[in-house]
């Protein structure tokens, strides 16, 4: 279980603290002479961090004024990351204070209990990997009891998107994950229907058959359906997760080391996963359906080449001039398939493109699409907010070009430049709907913890759409 948020009533003296603002200082702390001399000259020096060891506990001062990070939440968030490290011996609580009026410390909470994942599946002695915390209180008049469960099943929402991005291949595979998250539905509240691959057949998704051609394990279209009776929304909001389970690149095999990451191609899959778990335990007044095409991209004799012409779902053929193309051909025909919803809007999230990676790295998401430019600016806002920015790309008409086959009507790569636009314009081809696509290649993967982003799969877009979906439904209800 993962580190809860509790609100507590009473400053504890013995517990390792964190004081968000040096104006915040509990009186119940008595400082000596030397150390109120200590703190204020750390201040005068703007210093952000100011620790006072007290053997059985640590008391932590974080002035985000002074903190590098302009942006106070996520200076919060990251302020609890860094207590996180700095937990005494045997300790398993960390109290956060800040200011009567502030939200600060729930900023600070969600930090440190992200910062406190590890994924532990595979130690002999998991326990001792383990994070000791396990609790966080916050000292707070203003932050609601609501609000701190809120945050703790966001929290457990971004943990199962960070396990299913974790798990490798031979753990969660396209009929385990379909399992999977048929179980977590069942008991957070959410439908779930997986499609075999006869009813997959029935439906042509030429692309998601194509992909899994030399696979083992057959593909899984997973359907998870969130509509309870308050959604504000008729027509639902619809997420897509690209499902590659493992991307071995196809015949067109990556070289060492690009495929030692690709585990966490499913990483649209995860992020998608955790919205809907957070959207159902925190029973968020929205119509909301994920779906994921799932499959791995296997080298075999049976896999495609290049040269083979796929029908897809919605009667395209896309001629496959690179089998490591493969996440735009399971994407176009969910994509298709969600037309049939009327969707208010659709959103894909997938690690697509090297080529988004390389333009931005980590530190955000690139988008692009078809919606109103309103839907855009909620998604960037939310993007802000939660500190998973997004930046927005172009789908001028000309890049289509780059798409033009000459047996088919598409085919499956562009050319060397624009890769993670040219992708995009690909699968605008198979939507009829507002549409938004979100290339996680760069922030999804991290080689080495970034604060509360842990290494490896951070699940990153869970968060980002959770908050869209909350700034969607307030906007909608003015
Ligand atoms: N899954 C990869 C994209 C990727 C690369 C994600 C690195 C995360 C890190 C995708 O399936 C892929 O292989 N894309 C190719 C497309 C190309 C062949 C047009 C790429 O980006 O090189
Ligand atoms: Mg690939
Ligand atoms: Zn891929």
């Amino acid at each position: 279980m993962n580190a809860q948020i509790v609100k507590s009533q009473q400053f504890k003296s013995q517990t390792d603290t964190l004081i968000i603002g040096a104006e915040n200082f509990p009186k119940e702390i008595l400082l000596s002479e030397q150390e109120q001399k200590y703190l204020t000259e750390q201040l005068k020096k703007k210093v952000d961090t100011i620790i006072f060891n007290r053997y059985t506990h640590k008391i932590i001062v974080s002035d985000l004024q002074y903190s590098k990070i302009k942006n106070t939440a996520e200076a919060a968030r990251i302020a609890g990351a860094s207590a996180v490290k700095l937990l005494s011996d045997n300790n398993n609580e960390l109290q956060i204070v800040d200011s009567k009026d502030a939200k600060s410390s729930l900023f600070a909470a969600e930090g440190a209990v992200l910062a406190s994942y590890k994924f532990l599946e595979y130690y002999k002695n998991p326990d001792k990997k383990a994070s000791k915390l396990k609790t966080i209180s916050i000292v707070s008049k203003t932050i609601s009891d609501a609000e701190i469960q809120e945050q703790n099943n966001l929290n457990e929402a971004v943990f199962f998107a960070r396990d299913i991005a974790q798990s490798p291949y031979a753990k969660l595979n396209a009929v385990k994950f379909g399992k999977l998250i048929s179980e977590t539905g069942k008991s957070a509240g959410f439908k779930v229907e997986n499609l075999t691959k006869k009813q997959i057949e029935a439906l042509q998704m030429g692309g998601l058959l194509g992909v899994n051609q030399g696979s083992d394990t057959p593909p899984v279209f997973s359907i998870m359906t969130w509509k309870p009776e308050n959604a504000v929304n008729k027509k639902p909001l619809i997420f897509i997760g690209k499902g590659v389970m493992f991307d071995t690149g196809g015949v067109y095999t990556k070289a060492y080391p690009h495929m030692n990451d690709m585990k966490l191609d499913k990483s649209g899959a995860a992020a998608v996963s955790g919205l809907m778990l957070a959207l159902a335990k925190n029973k968020i007044p929205v119509h909301a359906v994920a779906l994921v095409a799932a499959t791995d991209n296997a080298v075999d004799a049976k896999s495609y080449v290049p040269g083979d012409v796929l029908r897809m779902h919605n009667g395209m053929f896309v001629e496959v001039l690179h089998t490591d193309a493969e996440g735009r051909l399971t994407l176009a025909d969910a994509l298709s398939y969600a037309d049939k919803y009327k969707p208010e809007l659709v959103f894909d999230i997938a690690t697509l493109t090297g080529a988004a990676a390389a333009a931005i790295g980590t530190e955000g998401c690139v988008v692009m699409g078809t919606a109103d430019d309103k839907h855009f600016t909620i998604l960037e806002q939310s993007g802000n907010e939660v500190y998973e920015r997004t930046v927005r790309f172009p789908q001028w008409d000309e890049y289509d070009k780059m798409l033009e086959s000459n047996i088919a009507d598409l085919k499956n790569i562009g050319g060397t430049e624009a890769g993670a636009i040219t992708a995009g314009k690909f699968l605008s081809h198979f939507t009829t709907a507002p549409w938004i696509h979100i290339d996680i290649a760069g922030p999804a993967i991290l080689k080495s913890t970034d604060a509360y982003r842990t290494v490896g799969g951070n699940g990153f877009g869970t968060r980002l759409l959770y908050k869209f979906v909350k700034n969607y439904i307030e906007k909608k209800s003015k």
